[in-house]
């Protein structure tokens, strides 16, 4: 039925059972999407973690892909496949937005929070050395180029998602140097940006404002570097019930990569018990991305009214009872 080709990584663990779902919701919607399934199971060459170049191919041709959860590769040498995923198209800003869920209850009400986080370098960058024993270096490197497109990602964010004010999180008082860096690029920016206010905090006091009053950044987008917005997306993702029902996009220049965030759960893997929304909130993402913005609206709501109806309804994760199947059927019907 497909007008569009999505590759779809449909990831380990738990990753198959929902990629099933969101199938099948899609097919009930009558989305105008081809899925091309793609094995990234990546070989070691020289040392260094390697995605079969079928699917990279393939997500270059179709330039948007939907991913389930990855686990990496046991053996000695293999980098994270996520990382790498990341690493090896360009991925250079991680979005991640988190919106209460109606009827599902968590101490915090309305939250409406848009975090994007730089995805290429900071501490991510895999440079590690041993001086000598005892004594180790990680480097966190911040270059300009990447500062610039990460931070002009979240203003034009801002701009087109009525988000009126950029809010840079770094500790530069520390880190004198690279989130100076990235404080200074921020202010250069900006200048392009005159209808965008442009505010700066110190990371630790947004972390204890997100836990305090997360509705002070309701009109706002957050800006930071890689492992700083690791950390305050799992912590934003905690306000409204936790990674289960948080979505995520991983954009490129070229190509788009939609992702749960959360692990491939294991321990759960192949009983049916999986929660599908935070794929499913991800892909519908990704349907506004591709300009199919009705039917992002369709199934996001559907999904949500499927949480909000009855615990009945509702996966474990989300102290229901529904089983991945049962969860996938309620959608539906409220599509
Ligand atoms: C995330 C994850 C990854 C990260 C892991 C799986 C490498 O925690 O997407 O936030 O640290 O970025
Ligand atoms: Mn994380």
């Amino acid at each position: 039925n497909g007008k569009y080709t999505v590759t779809l990584i449909p990831g380990d663990g738990i990753g198959p059972e929902i990629s099933k779902a969101v199938e099948e919701i899609y097919d009930a919607a009558k989305v105008p999407i081809d899925w091309e399934p793609v094995d990234v199971t990546p070989s070691l060459i020289n040392g260094i973690t390697t995605i079969p170049k079928p699917a990279v191919d393939s997500i270059y041709k179709n330039t948007v892909a939907l991913k389930g959860p990855l686990a990496t590769p046991v053996g000695k040498g293999h980098q994270s496949l996520n990382l790498t995923l990341r690493r090896t198209l360009g991925l250079f800003a991680n979005v991640r937005p988190c919106k209460s869920v109606e009827g599902y209850e968590t101490p915090y009400q309305n939250v409406d929070t848009v975090l994007i986080r730089e995805n290429t370098e900071g501490e991510y960058s895999g440079i590690e050395h041993v001086i000598v024993p005892g004594v180790v270096q990680s480097i966190k490197l911040i270059t300009k180029k990447a500062s610039t497109r990460v931070i002009k990602y979240a203003f034009e964010y801002a701009r087109a998602n009525n988000r009126p004010k950029v809010l840079v999180v770094h500790k530069c008082s520390i880190m004198k140097m690279s989130d100076g860096l990235f404080v200074k690029t921020a202010r250069e920016v900006a200048k392009e940006y005159p209808d965008i206010e442009l505010g700066f905090e110190i990371l630790d006091n947004t972390a204890l404002r997100l836990a305090s009053d997360p509705s002070h950044f309701k009109s706002l987008v957050m800006v930071m570097p890689n492992l700083y917005g690791d950390i305050l997306s799992d912590l934003s993702s905690g306000l409204i019930g936790g990674l289960g029902l948080t979505p995520s996009g991983n954009m490129g220049e070229k190509v788009a990569i939609f992702e749960a965030v959360h692990g491939s759960a294991p321990d759960i893997a192949g009983k049916g018990l999986a929660n599908p929304t935070a794929l499913l909130l991800s892909s519908c993402m990704m349907l506004r991305h591709m300009g199919l913005n009705p039917y992002g609206d369709k199934i996001e709501s559907a999904v949500l009214k499927t949480i909000a109806s009855s615990p009945a309804n509702r996966t474990r994760d989300l102290k229901g009872t529904a089983s991945t199947e049962h969860f996938t059927q309620a959608v539906i019907s409220n599509l």
